[in-house]
């Protein structure tokens, strides 16, 4: 058992009491891999954001829990090696169980979502209740969802949008005692969000639904899941260069920047950085057919990357800047 203090980590608490305050959103990035942390320590270090660094079922499956931590760990000494003096969360995105919320802020995480958006709504709010019950012992924040995402949502399917009802939030904030709340107002995860043809098809999303909830729950943190944009520049490269994405789209840029100008707190980007990766090494191993070094084109992954973020920060979430108003 290790507490989160100990490893360099912070909790969600003061991250969104400014991010309210300044009317920003705090970015989640999510990692499998080396060169991912890497991208978002550079990244969010030269822009002086914060960060939430996301942990999903996906990722443990992959690189283990225990790597995860380790590297996340890394990731904060990385920080204060290179001189960024900026506040990094360690957060379990997802979590589908109490014991694995349990187990992952015994090992060290400073957040975690649970995530019973699928449950029925009295299972959600118990099972939310009772991580938050553990977690604030331990100043653990935890995040918590109503409504649920079309799309998958780690193992859960929905065809359809069940957008989040804004009736239900205050009763669900109050017996809960969750930090912050996932709400569904049309994002979903992955590449292929909406079934049109074009960008310029793409519905807006359901502002009248978060204005609703945020006149309700005042000053508290809403948090966007599934909020790639699905920045067409590199899947036109990823498609030049023999991928086959087609009709992919995302949350336009300029919709994300409402939605933060309304009062969301923290927007979930994975895809977009899914996206540079693929691009960026499809088209290094086409060109360069004789390169056999993974260091040549995951660094030039890695440096794409970083500059997609630092974009983000200081383009879209409005995060750039702020990390100094948080430590
Ligand atoms: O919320 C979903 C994230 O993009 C993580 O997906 O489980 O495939 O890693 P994953
Ligand atoms: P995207 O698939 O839109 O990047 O969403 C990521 C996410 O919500 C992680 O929890
Ligand atoms: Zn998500």
């Amino acid at each position: 058992m290790v507490s989160y203090k100990e490893l360099g980590f912070k909790n969600t608490i003061k991250m969104f009491e400014i991010a309210l305050k300044e009317k920003f959103a705090i970015p989640g990035y999510n990692i499998n891999n080396l060169e991912q942390l890497q991208a978002i320590i550079n990244g969010c270090g030269e822009t002086d954001s914060p960060v939430i660094i996301q942990i999903s079922k996906g990722a443990r499956d992959y690189a283990n829990q225990t790597m995860l931590r380790y590297l996340g760990q890394g990731g904060v000494e990385m920080a204060n090696d290179l001189g960024y003096n900026i506040p990094i969360s360690l957060h379990l995105d997802h979590g589908d169980s109490y014991d694995l919320c349990k187990s992952c802020i015994d090992y060290g995480f400073s957040s975690v979502m649970f995530d019973g958006s699928h449950l029925d709504y009295e299972e959600n709010v118990k099972i939310t209740k009772n991580v938050v019950k553990y977690a604030h012992k331990k100043d653990v924040s935890v995040e918590a969802e109503l409504g649920v995402l079309a799309g998958i949502e780690e193992h859960v399917k929905s065809e359809e949008h069940k957008y989040t009802d804004p009736e239900k939030v205050e009763e669900f904030v109050k017996r809960t005692q969750c930090d912050s709340l996932a709400i569904a107002i049309g994002t979903s995860h992955g590449a292929y969000k909406f079934k049109v043809e074009k960008e310029e098809d793409i519905p807006e999303l359901r502002f009248d639904i978060l204005k609703e909830v945020k006149k309700r729950l005042g000053d508290f943190p809403i948090v966007l899941h599934g909020s790639s944009s699905v920045l067409q520049n590199y899947v036109k490269i990823i498609n030049k260069y023999g991928g086959s994405l087609k009709k992919a789209f995302g949350i336009p840029e300029s919709q994300l920047r409402k939605a933060t100008e309304y009062g969301v707190s923290k927007i979930n980007i994975d895809t977009d950085g899914r996206l540079v990766f693929t691009a960026m090494i499809r088209k290094f191993l086409t060109e360069n057919p004789e390169v056999f070094d993974p260091r040549k084109y995951l660094g030039l992954a890695r440096q794409e990357l970083t500059e997609m973020i630092k974009r983000k920060n200081e383009e879209v979430l409005n995060s750039a800047g702020k990390a100094s108003l948080i430590v």
